[in-house]
């Protein structure tokens, strides 16, 4: 699909099939949000006030062909999947998102978390915009992909922090600043 098409076609998406997704369309998702596109330097798909990278993707598969289950955590320099732990989450983060039910629905569920402090050591105050700009850059790769792939996504930006926090088991310094459910249409 050309990028204009994926534009123009890009919408919202809160009712999904049941359709298992494939992993390589995971791979695709994953990578959109912040793959390593040149590798000498570590730059990423989405551009980064000082190349700081201060997002971390997580995955909660619940749909996906050929993954158990579970949350992990995407490591962009080998391009790999870490497990997190293998609970059935999709339930617990739908409730931590207001009761949204798309989130419960969705074959899988990519949450975009940041580290603030990686950014705001070197720019201050104004790191945390250049952190929230970032993760639209990012949202907005997924949300293109989707499109190109026949997939639906949603942003879902209302949850309750603290509660996305335990169900990831995030470290302290990170931050979930979006929740992307995401299912075949
Ligand atoms: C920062 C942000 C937060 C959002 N939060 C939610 C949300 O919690 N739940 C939801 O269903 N949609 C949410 N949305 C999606 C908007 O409702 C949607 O983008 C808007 O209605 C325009 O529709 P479109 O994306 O199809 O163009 C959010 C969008 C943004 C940019």
């Amino acid at each position: 699909m050309a990028l204009g098409e994926a534009i123009a076609r890009r919408r919202s998406v809160r009712v999904y099939s049941s359709e298992a997704v494939e992993l390589w369309e995971v791979s695709r998702l994953l990578w959109a949000a912040q793959g390593i596109t040149q590798s000498a330097e570590g730059l990423r798909s989405v551009p980064s006030a000082g190349a700081l990278y201060p997002l971390e993707v997580f995955l909660v598969a619940g749909n996906v062909r050929h993954l158990p289950i579970g949350v992990y955590r995407y490591r962009p320099q080998t391009h790999q999947l870490l497990g997190v732990h293998q609970r059935d989450v999709q339930s617990e983060l739908s409730l931590a998102a207001l009761g949204q039910h798309w989130v419960a629905d969705a074959a899988l569920v990519l949450i975009i978390a940041a580290d603030f402090q990686r950014t705001t050591a070197k720019y201050g105050q104004r790191g945390i915009r250049y952190v929230l700009m970032e993760v639209g850059h990012a949202a907005q790769n997924v949300y293109l992909e989707c499109t190109s792939l026949g997939l639906g996504t949603v942003l879902v930006g209302a949850f309750y922090d603290d509660q996305v926090q335990a169900i990831l088991q995030l470290p302290p310094q990170e931050e979930p600043l979006a929740v992307l459910p995401i299912g075949r249409l």
